[in-house]
């Protein structure tokens, strides 16, 4: 698929004093306006500093959480704008609109080799519009800014969205590295991986896994499954979950899926001993963790990580696979007392022999907060529901329109 010396084919065998539209992912997690985990920024920084060795003028677009099409200081660019200068170490220009006056300054203004940043795309309603029209009206004005398009944020590449889809559709296009080389990764994921492959899922909810433990299913040798998400498998086997997560209308789906591994064999590995304690951590208390058989939860009780013996299990599974993509926390993480399971997970992907994935959003997150080398593992992926996506077979609008340009 095209990259960035295509696109320097299409623009005249030079990108220099070129102005190029880079859509990137610096959806990060902020505390007020301190960036608690930077990892999408650094991720796009390669594409960004290739652009601007070749000379191009780079305006980067970006979102920063989902405000509603209107302009929310609360999710301003100004504070990534901050890091992204100091992790290039150069001058990036912030412009405190998307396609507005001072977009247009900013881009007149700058030289070759120049950063600029955009506002907050998801502050203009057609950023996110269902309606065509809306959204080709946007990206008309993103276009004018620009000669040439790099398509850089792979945590949006499963969105249909005007600075992802449509502006590929006006502009002579690239997909720039980072999305490059996860689309690369999550490809070796789906063709042909080697065996044994073990996924390993989490996250708080069942209903947002059912596409990838569906496609999976038939691909996958062995599914190893933690965090909230558990209960309601353990529920479908029959055992009773006290006060833990619990979706009752995903017990038939789940029973249903433990009926499929079964019959084709896949084995399905869900935790046998489970820590709870009464509440959900909160400041407000110390936790009381216990650990217990994952078939006695207490009534009064309520799982948050997976046990000692389940977590030393799971390792021991992934010790053997040589191809392992894990997506969601196997507990609560962010509180040291629900931390082992999650921790266990992250250490065994460290040490697997073949390739490992972690994929985006909470695990990437949880990696990154327990401290671990990211070097350690084969790929770590910005995109959450991107990568889920990819590997549930879906088609991903921001890569397809690559593909057509
Ligand atoms: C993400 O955080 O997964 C990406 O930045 C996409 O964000 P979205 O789910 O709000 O589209």
């Amino acid at each position: 698929m095209a990259g960035i010396d295509t696109l320097s084919a299409a623009l005249g065998n030079s990108l220099e004093g070129k102005r190029i539209l880079v859509r990137s992912d610096l959806n990060v997690p902020l505390d007020g306006t301190r960036i608690t985990d930077d990892g999408r920024i650094r991720a796009s920084l390669p594409t960004i500093e290739e652009l601007a060795r070749r000379g191009a003028v780079v305006v980067v677009a970006a979102h920063l959480g989902r405000p509603k099409g209107a302009v929310d200081p609360a999710y301003s660019l100004a504070a990534v704008a901050e890091r992204l200068a100091e992790l290039l170490g150069r001058k990036v220009a912030f412009a405190a609109d998307t396609v507005g006056p001072a977009a247009t300054a900013a881009v007149t203004a700058a030289a070759p080799g120049d950063v600029v940043l955009l506002e907050n795309v998801r502050f203009n309603p057609g950023e996110t519009s269902k309606d065509e029209a809306e959204r080709a009206a946007f990206a008309r004005e993103l276009a004018a800014l620009a000669d040439g398009f790099v398509s850089d944020g792979f945590g949006v590449v499963h969105r249909k969205q005007a600075s992802v889809y449509d502006v590929a559709r006006l502009l002579p296009s690239a997909m720039g590295n980072l999305v490059g080389s996860e689309v690369d990764v999550l490809r070796r994921l789906t063709i042909d991986p080697e065996r044994p492959y073990a996924v390993v899922l989490g996250g708080s909810k069942v209903s947002d896994k059912l596409g990838v433990i569906d496609n999976l299913l038939d691909k996958a040798d062995c599914l190893l499954i933690g965090g909230g998400m558990v209960f309601t498998f353990l529920a479908a086997r029959g055992h009773e979950v006290g006060k833990s997560l619990l979706e009752a209308d995903q017990l038939d789906t789940c029973r249903a899926y433990l009926a499929r591994a079964e019959a084709s064999g896949v084995q399905i590995l869900l935790p046998t001993d489970i820590v709870v304690d009464t509440a959900f951590p909160s400041g407000d208390r110390t936790p009381e963790p216990r650990v217990v058989p994952a078939d006695q939860i207490p009534a009064d009780s309520l799982g948050l990580d997976i046990g000692p013996e389940s977590a030393a299990a799971f390792a021991a599974a992934l010790g053997e696979a040589r191809t392992v993509f894990w997506n969601g926390p196997m507990g609560v993480f962010e509180t040291e007392e629900f931390a082992g399971g999650t921790r266990a997970v992250a250490e065994a992907l460290t040490r697997a022999p073949g390739l490992s994935v972690v994929g985006g959003g909470d695990s990437a997150a949880a990696v990154r907060q327990l401290g671990f080398d990211e070097a350690a593992f084969g790929h770590i992926s910005t995109g959450g529901g991107a990568s889920l996506e990819y590997l549930e077979g879906k088609e991903l609008p921001g890569i397809t329109v690559l593909e057509e340009s």
